[in-house]
């Protein structure tokens, strides 16, 4: 099937789902409507969309991929309320709407973030697979989420304000900041579907490359796109002094590692299945967005 139409009948159901989680708790009016509206707020949802492509890769049943999607993607957009917190970005437009921060106002949009980082793992426990599946879907998520991911990534971001990164630490930035989480959705699709070893080695290779390809391309495009366009706001990059790709390669060297991360990705994928078609088009899909 093709990746267009794999995203126009599984995004909707995942959406759903994952609305479910929050809608079913029993918890403060304001914490709840402020977790919803940066779930419901849009967003590309390529992270879910990894878990059910590699299901859907190995011939496995989707049900358990839309809960731990559902667990990925709310961390996700708890990073991105964080991100856009005035002592972080200082952003006031995000997925096309006002921030978090600018609705619901600061002390909710933290906690609101704190919500979905603690429930994306109360998700993952009440997903049907084996305990043993659990705990080690738990250990991956904690490692890229955490200190050792997503957020170590972030506060490394932060020190390469005002200073140019050599490539070797823009890596390292972005591999964890963003590749982190990215590569999580890949990996617990490996899990869920018994992947062999040399599968997941390979497909992590995929994930490595792509998990940059991912943000070389952002940072591109807060330089080339409008905010009407990304939903965000464009030029912020330069504007806090960002180590960037563009800042450090110019755009067009941007471009060729852009390339570069993408050929290497797809590469990567021949090992596992000649037929990985969605993850491909995934890879040429991130590469070719606008937003
Ligand atoms: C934005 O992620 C933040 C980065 C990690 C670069 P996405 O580009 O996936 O944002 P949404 O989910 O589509 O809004
Ligand atoms: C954010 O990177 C990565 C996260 C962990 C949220 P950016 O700061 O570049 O993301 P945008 O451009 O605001 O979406
Ligand atoms: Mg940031
Ligand atoms: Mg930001
Ligand atoms: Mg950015």
């Amino acid at each position: 099937m093709a990746l267009r139409e794999f995203m126009a009948q599984q995004l909707p159901i995942f959406e759903q789902k994952m609305y479910e989680q929050v809608e079913k708790l029993t918890i403060p009016k304001n914490l709840k409507a402020s977790m919803l509206y940066s779930l419901k707020a849009g967003g590309k949802r390529i992270r879910p969309l990894f878990v059910l492509a590699v299901l859907d890769l190995f011939k496995k049943p989707l049900a358990p991929g839309y809960d731990v999607g559902a667990a990925l993607e709310m961390t996700h957009t708890y990073s991105l309320i964080h991100d856009d917190l005035p002592s972080m970005d200082d952003d006031d437009l995000r997925r096309g709407k006002p921030t978090n921060h600018i609705v619901f106002g600061e002390a909710l949009a933290v906690l609101a973030g704190d919500a979905l980082n603690t429930l994306s793992f109360g998700v993952l426990v009440n997903t049907e697979v084996t305990a043993e599946k659990k705990v080690e879907l738990i250990q991956l998520f904690h490692q890229a989420s955490g200190a050792e991911g997503m957020v170590g990534g972030q506060v490394l971001d932060i020190e390469g304000e005002e200073k140019q990164l050599t490539l070797a630490e823009l890596e390292e930035v972005h591999v964890n900041k963003t590749g982190a989480l990215l590569r999580f959705g890949i990996e617990a699709g490996a899990v869920l579907a018994d992947a062999t070893a040399e599968e997941r080695a390979a497909l992590n290779e995929y994930a490595y490359h792509i998990g940059l390809a991912f943000q070389i391309k952002d940072d591109i495009l807060d330089v080339e796109g409008t905010s009407e366009e990304l939903g965000k706001t464009a030029g912020k990059d330069e504007a806090s002094d960002k180590s960037t790709y563009p800042a450090l390669l110019t755009l067009e060297g941007a471009h060729e590692k852009l390339q570069e991360h993408y050929n290497l990705a797809v590469a990567a994928l021949e090992t596992v299945s000649k037929e990985a078609t969605l993850l491909k088009e995934i890879a040429h899909y991130i590469v070719h967005r606008n937003k």
